[in-house]
């Protein structure tokens, strides 16, 4: 048996800097502990989490080719195969003064590199290539200038149209555009903000967020998984629904429990595994997310305990009885 293989597509890589400067003040001078440079960006988490768990993993993606070293580096460490398109120019940067004293960030993010045309038109050729003999691609993050909000969803169209998994984890117009369009993604895991705003109405209780997984179920998608922070998350399929509750652990960091989540589902799905322990797997991924820096899997052992601390139960939905006219 051939291994399962995953593409991840990163449109909008950062390359994160982390100043730590204890008691730092605005307008003054002020002494710093340490510095740091991370490769970051939603797909690059994504392939980093995936490549731990031990599948085949390629990214893609436009990367500046000025500051590629911490990008280079990751994929070399973890064998994530570098299919990055290079666009002259820098990688944006995104600044986080940590005051460890204070438990303060103060983050500044730079923007993006404009995608030139020639540079998305290599990526598209790449994205059909990998699409040759890779199972399943995960689109995430933002979308830089020069990308048309409508990228993923032509993306989406044609990677499915080609017979592949597809997830989609994205924000904004980008993420309304792909809602909206002929051919949705198998996996959306959207958090809530996000679904509210590209659904533009507020889901304020459970049958809210049930009946909006739904909608997107009827209109192609496999898999909605909607995603509350510490409250959990909610998985729905054609015909069954979970609730994922997490334990209480100690958070070192947030960034990146919902591309772990991500990274949890689609190895549930290169698995096979049945809906309430694709849950139960996201959630221990999400987990191990938070509880160390960076986008990196804790060993499987501690991952297993997790697994075994997150409350998975069964939701019942009946579609809402349609008012007569
Ligand atoms: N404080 C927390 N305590 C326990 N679990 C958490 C916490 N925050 C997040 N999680 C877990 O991570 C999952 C995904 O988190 P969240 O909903 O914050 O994703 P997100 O908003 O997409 O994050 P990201 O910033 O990575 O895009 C949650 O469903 C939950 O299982
Ligand atoms: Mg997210």
């Amino acid at each position: 048996m051939t291994p399962f293989r995953v593409a991840t597509l990163t449109l909008n890589p950062a390359l994160d800097l982390t100043v730590r400067a204890d008691g730092w003040r605005k307008g003054g001078v002020n002494l710093g502990q340490s510095l740091q440079f991370d490769a970051g960006g939603k797909g690059v988490n994504v392939a980093s989490f995936l490549a731990d768990w031990g599948l085949t993993v390629t990214a893609t993606g436009l990367l500046g080719d000025e500051n590629t070293e911490r990008f280079e580096a990751l994929f070399q460490e973890k064998g994530v195969r570098d299919e990055f398109v290079r666009v002259p120019g820098p990688t944006r940067v995104g600044v986080k003064v940590v005051d460890g004293a204070a438990q303060e960030t103060t983050d500044i993010n730079l923007p993006g590199l404009a995608a030139t045309p020639g540079a998305l038109a290599e990526l598209e050729s790449r994205l059909d290539a990998l699409a040759a003999d890779h199972d399943a691609f995960v689109l995430a993050g933002s979308v830089p200038p020069g990308v048309g909000a409508d990228f993923y969803a032509r993306m989406v169209s044609r990677l499915r149209g080609a017979g592949r998994f597809v997830a989609l984890d994205t924000s904004g117009t980008a993420l309304q555009t792909a809602l909206t369009a002929d051919v949705l993604p198998n996996l959306l895991k959207p958090n809530i903000h996000e679904l509210e705003a590209a659904l533009g109405r507020s889901l304020t209780s459970e049958e809210d967020v049930l009946a909006a997984a739904h909608e997107l179920l009827a209109r192609g998608a496999e898999l909605v998984a909607v995603s509350q922070g510490e409250r959990g998350a909610l998985l729905v399929t054609g015909n069954e629904a979970v609730r994922a509750r997490p334990p209480q652990v100690d958070v070192v960091s947030t960034v990146g429990a919902g591309d772990a989540m991500v990274s949890g589902l689609v190895s549930a799905r290169a698995e096979g595994l049945p809906l309430a322990e694709a849950a139960r797997r996201a959630t221990a991924f999400s987990l191990g997310a938070i509880t160390r820096l960076g986008a990196h899997l804790p060993p499987r052992s501690e991952l297993d305990t997790f697994a075994a601390q997150v409350a998975v139960e069964a939701v019942e939905w009946r579609e809402p009885m349609r008012q007569k006219t």
